[in-house]
């Protein structure tokens, strides 16, 4: 299995990405972020334990999330091309993953966005409440407005996309990311990418590094 993983702040496009590259290169896609959406909308316990975190922009306890993402890799077959979005966020997810000969990680790919743009990014996003695909107010208008492309689904915004929440998430991100951009960069696996241009020329970048 090869595994890569999608590093970068909040905004800063690694779900876009992941969903571009997993529907046109066939890249299985992991948003532990979707995935915690997903379980508070259908009321599992593990979504409702996770609720107050992420209404906060603070991190779910690394016990519940290597949880989450042991479950949701270990049913993989051998030749899988995983891309994990917003998974590992702390030191000891990384090594959590890279714990098991299975899910050791072959590449991180950090997304670097200046701060101004991730304001901008998070304060138009809309997402579909049904298949979670990220749209913009102004960068990725919908079709027909409020209706997602894909699905149908109704557009919202999410709850942690409002000011407070988000200049919190952008803190415990900074809190944590040098550490994760070290332990990377140290075993030669971490590739830097300007992740602020088009989502398209972003999309050639990452399409010629995961081939
Ligand atoms: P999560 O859902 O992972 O949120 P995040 O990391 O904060 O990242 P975002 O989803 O906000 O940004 P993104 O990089 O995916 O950007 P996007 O592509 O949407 O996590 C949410 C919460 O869950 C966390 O706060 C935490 O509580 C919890 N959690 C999740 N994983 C955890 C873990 N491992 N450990 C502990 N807790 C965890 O793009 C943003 C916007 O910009 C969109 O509108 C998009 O259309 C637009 N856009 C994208 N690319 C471009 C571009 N190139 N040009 C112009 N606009 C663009
Ligand atoms: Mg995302």
């Amino acid at each position: 299995m090869s595994i890569f993983v999608f590093l970068g702040a909040p905004g800063s496009g690694k779900g876009t990405q992941a969903k571009r590259l997993s529907a046109r290169n066939g890249f299985a896609h992991f948003s532990t972020g979707d995935m915690l959406r997903k379980a508070i909308s259908d009321k599992e316990q593990v979504g409702l334990n996770a609720e107050r975190f992420i209404k906060n922009g603070e991190l779910v306890p690394d016990a519940v999330m290597i949880e989450l993402i042991n479950s949701a890799l270990g049913s993989l077959s051998a030749n899988t091309r995983a891309l994990l979005d917003g998974f590992p966020r702390t030191l000891p997810q990384a090594v959590r993953l890279d714990s098991s000969p299975q899910t050791c990680v072959t590449n991180a790919i950090y997304f670097e966005v200046p701060e101004s743009v991730l304001f901008e990014r998070l304060s138009g996003r809309r997402i579909c409440k049904n298949c979670g695909e990220p749209f913009h107010v102004v960068f990725r208008r919908p079709l027909v407005q409020s209706v997602c492309d894909k699905c149908g689904g109704n557009l919202v915004q999410r709850p942690d996309d409002e000011g407070v929440v988000v200049k919190k998430r952008l803190k415990v991100f900074a809190d944590q990311n040098s550490a994760l951009l070290d332990y990377y960069g140290t075993r030669g696996k971490l590739t830097t990418i300007d992740g602020n241009r088009s989502a398209e020329a972003i999309e050639q970048t990452l399409s010629g590094l995961l081939s």
